[in-house]
């Protein structure tokens, strides 16, 4: 059983899509383990591809029906019984799981909104469902804009009506309405210009610091640097480093997570050669090898090994 100093508890999650008879299995997340406790902010990096929307899709069972899943996931609900959210039936994670324990800002936030109703008519309505004990939900819902920095002109618009960057923080709002312990941000800055991109990340570093449980996932490592407590990358569906951020950004150990940070403007803009894997047709042992600068003779074995705090995969940390 899970610790239950974290909210999340995630253990060797693997998710396969079926694509068919004669046709390969995507292997879209391998073994992936990683724990969320309160006042966390935990980034999710890794190349477009390599499987972070649907390890969130997965905890939230928002995958298709071709997906198939294995390993646990325990969410540890504050003053009730834990859920196991990987065989959890739909009617518990629609009324106990989504929005109320677990806040999801969806990728593509915009195109979530429903495009007939207003946002705030939006707000109000996910208020009145996820808290239904509140009194004046048009007043919470308005708070909940002001919390995320909503102009509350912006309430009044149809989404069609809103920028990039205001769908994004009525998404954000929307995600708060249930006041969950837990909130999944999947790439909440993409199409952003910096400025917001900072105000977004920085509101979800307030979150975490009011106690809740983060997960933000993103391509963006400028963007976790700025933020993140801890950091997971990922690549070819499987983690291949994790632990506290400072450290990771400080002394990559693995060659791919050397490489992302080598690609940012502060690493000089230095792309890392090739391309990802297919994830129908991944190599035996390291999926970064034909990309890595320093392999050789290494082995290459894919299992996180820990070390303190840190966890590689990596034969030999740089
Ligand atoms: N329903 C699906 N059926 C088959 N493959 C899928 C499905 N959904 C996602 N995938 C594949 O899973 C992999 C991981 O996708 P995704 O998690 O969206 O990547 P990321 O969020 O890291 O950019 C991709 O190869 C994608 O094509
Ligand atoms: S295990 Fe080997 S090939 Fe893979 S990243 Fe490490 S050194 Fe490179
Ligand atoms: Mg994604």
């Amino acid at each position: 059983m899970v610790g239950s100093e974290f909210l999340l508890d995630v253990r060797e999650l693997s998710v396969r899509f079926r694509l068919g008879r004669g046709r390969p299995e995507v292997h879209a997340v391998t073994d992936v383990s990683f724990s969320l406790a309160p006042g966390e902010l935990l980034g999710l990096v890794g190349e477009s591809g390599c499987g972070k929307s649907v390890l969130a899709a997965a905890l939230l069972g928002l995958l298709p029906a071709n997906a198939r899943l294995c390993g646990e996931a325990v969410l540890n609900a504050p003053g009730d019984e834990p859920v196991e959210l990987l065989g959890a039936p739909e009617s518990v994670l629609s009324q106990r799981v989504r929005g109320r324990l677990v806040g999801l800002v969806p990728q593509s936030a915009a195109a979530h909104l429903t495009p007939v109703r207003t946002a705030g008519a939006q707000l109000v309505e996910a208020v009145r469902v996820l808290r239904p004990a509140e009194r004046d939900p048009a007043a919470v819902a308005e708070a909940l804009a002001e919390r995320v920095g909503l102009n509350p002109v912006f309430l009044k618009r149809y989404p069609h009506e809103l920028s990039g960057g205001t769908a994004q923080r009525v998404a954000v709002a929307l995600a708060l309405a249930g006041d969950p312990p837990v909130v999944l941000a999947d790439e909440p800055t993409a199409g952003l210009d910096r400025p917001l991109v900072e105000r977004t990340v920085d509101l979800l570093a307030d979150l975490a610091r009011e106690g809740r449980a983060v997960l933000l996932i993103t391509h963006d490592l400028a963007a976790a640097s700025r933020v993140a407590t801890d950091l997971a990358v990922m690549y070819a569906s499987r983690l291949v480093e994790r632990g506290p951020a400072a450290k990771l950004f400080d002394t990559p150990w693995h060659p791919y997570t050397e490489g992302l940070l080598g690609a940012l403007p502060t690493g000089g803009f230095r792309a890392i050669p090739g391309h990802p894997p297919e994830l129908t047709a991944l190599p035996e042992g390291c999926a970064f090898r034909p990309r890595c600068p320093v392999a050789e003779d290494c082995g290459g074995d894919p299992a996180l090994v820990r070390h303190g705090d840190r966890y590689v995969a990596c034969r030999q940390p740089c």
